[in-house]
């Protein structure tokens, strides 16, 4: 759900039951609203304001407190200010001192789908096609398909892992190679040394081609050997990284993502593609959500215990899923995703759209708070015809 900033001032102005408010507003993006209308599932279904909406990896939480307490103190006055807007060059040079490097080796953007989309116009055309992982978040095959530019969709592994191997193997002359990892939908990661492995490999059979690792979920990885690319990133020409505010930060709603990479690269992708302008609000925001790193911690372990409650449940009713490293999991229900879905959505609860090509046996649900996924898991039960004992 989209908000205005009109709308979003005065509810930040009206108190702590506003507050409370504004902080799920602010944890909704619009994943799965794009994507439904960029597959042509049609308009989003309506959803009954009482719902759990647990389909579109957003982050029921909201954001820190310490974020929406820097809104609500804003002063009004410097929203007068826009050109640039006070806050949003700090923003943009507190990231470069995250990463040990400077200004110009970082993009901002009205979220990250910007940065995506950019790298696609950026290095693809009609002879240099887009390698991705399939299936795969959408918006650089979308992006690749609606220019007429060739795609290779490279299928996850057995273990619905991006087959890092088979997408360097499809590399030779391609335009941009797209890794998600985590992967969504499936879930899965790689790491570090193995993403690292496969992108030098990469760079070493087609120096041309530029690669794009997107992390929007790494802050909820929890496995052995979880890295960040940034480094490899600043190392290489054509290397670059993509974050989002919209995941652990539990700011959708806001819109905003970066990406580091060097600043030849930076400087390709952000003239092939509007970043959209950050404002004032968008940047204190985010400076409050990077400095608050106990409130990630927490976040972090939040998602982890309702993740392996959820799976266990799952799977103690013979249903089998990936280990997430997400805030979302893929489970085999061995069934359609579409009545699985549509027989959920009866009874209060939305879950993940089609995923093709496991659309047919695979259903992605993400993980909203403890009692969300325990009422949600009531229904699940229900529907998959399994007792009603939690
Ligand atoms: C893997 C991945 N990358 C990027 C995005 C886009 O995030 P943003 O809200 O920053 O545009 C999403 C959104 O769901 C995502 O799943």
């Amino acid at each position: 759900m989209a908000v205005s900033r009109r709308e979003f001032v005065r509810r930040m102005g009206a108190g702590s039951a506003a507050l409370a408010s504004a902080s799920g507003v602010i944890g909704y993006g619009r994943e799965d609203w794009l994507a439904v209308e960029a597959q042509g599932q049609g308009a989003r279904p309506a959803v009954a304001p009482d719902a759990i909406r647990i389909s579109s990896n957003e982050n029921l939480r909201g954001p820190s407190p310490k974020v929406l307490e820097v809104l609500r103190q804003h002063p009004s006055k410097d929203l007068g200010l826009g050109y640039p807007p006070p806050n949003t060059r700090a923003f943009q040079e507190y990231i470069a001192r995250m990463y040990t490097t400077s200004a110009n080796n970082v993009i901002v953007a009205t979220g990250s789908d910007a940065i995506l989309a950019g790298a696609v116009m950026a290095y693809c055309s009609p002879t240099r096609a887009l390698v991705t992982p399939d299936p795969s978040y959408g918006t650089p095959i979308q992006t690749a398909q609606r220019m007429k530019y060739p795609v290779k969709a490279i299928p996850v592994d057995s273990g619905l892992r991006v087959d890092l191997d088979a997408m360097v193997a499809a590399s030779q002359g391609a335009g941009l190679v797209f890794i998600c990892n985590p992967n969504n939908p499936t879930s899965t990661m790689h790491t570090l040394a193995d993403v690292e492995k496969a992108v030098r490999a990469i760079k070493e059979k087609s120096p041309e081609t530029g690669i794009l690792i997107d992390e929007a979920y790494i802050d909820y990885a929890t496995m052995a050997g979880v890295g960040s690319t940034s480094k490899l990133a600043l190392e290489l020409p054509g290397v670059f990284m993509a974050r989002t505010f919209s995941k652990a930060y539990g700011m959708a709603g806001v819109r905003i993502g970066y990406a580091i990479g060097q600043a030849e690269t930076m400087g390709k992708v952000g003239r092939a593609w509007g970043m959209g302008s950050l404002g004032d609000l968008q940047a204190v925001a985010g400076l409050a959500a990077l400095k608050d790193t106990a409130h990630m911690d927490g976040e972090r372990q939040e998602n982890r215990r309702i993740r392996e409650w959820t799976l266990a449940q799952f799977r103690a009713m013979g249903y089998e899923a990936p280990e997430s490293q997400t805030n979302f999991v893929f489970v085999n229900l061995r069934q359609p995703a579409v009545g699985f879905r549509d027989a959920c959505r009866a009874q209060g609860v939305i879950v993940g759209r089609d995923f093709p090509p496991m659309e047919k046996t695979h259903t992605r649900i993400s993980l909203g708070t403890m009692d969300d996924m325990q009422r949600a898991m009531v229904v699940f039960r229900k529907v998959l015809g399994q007792s009603s004992a939690v």
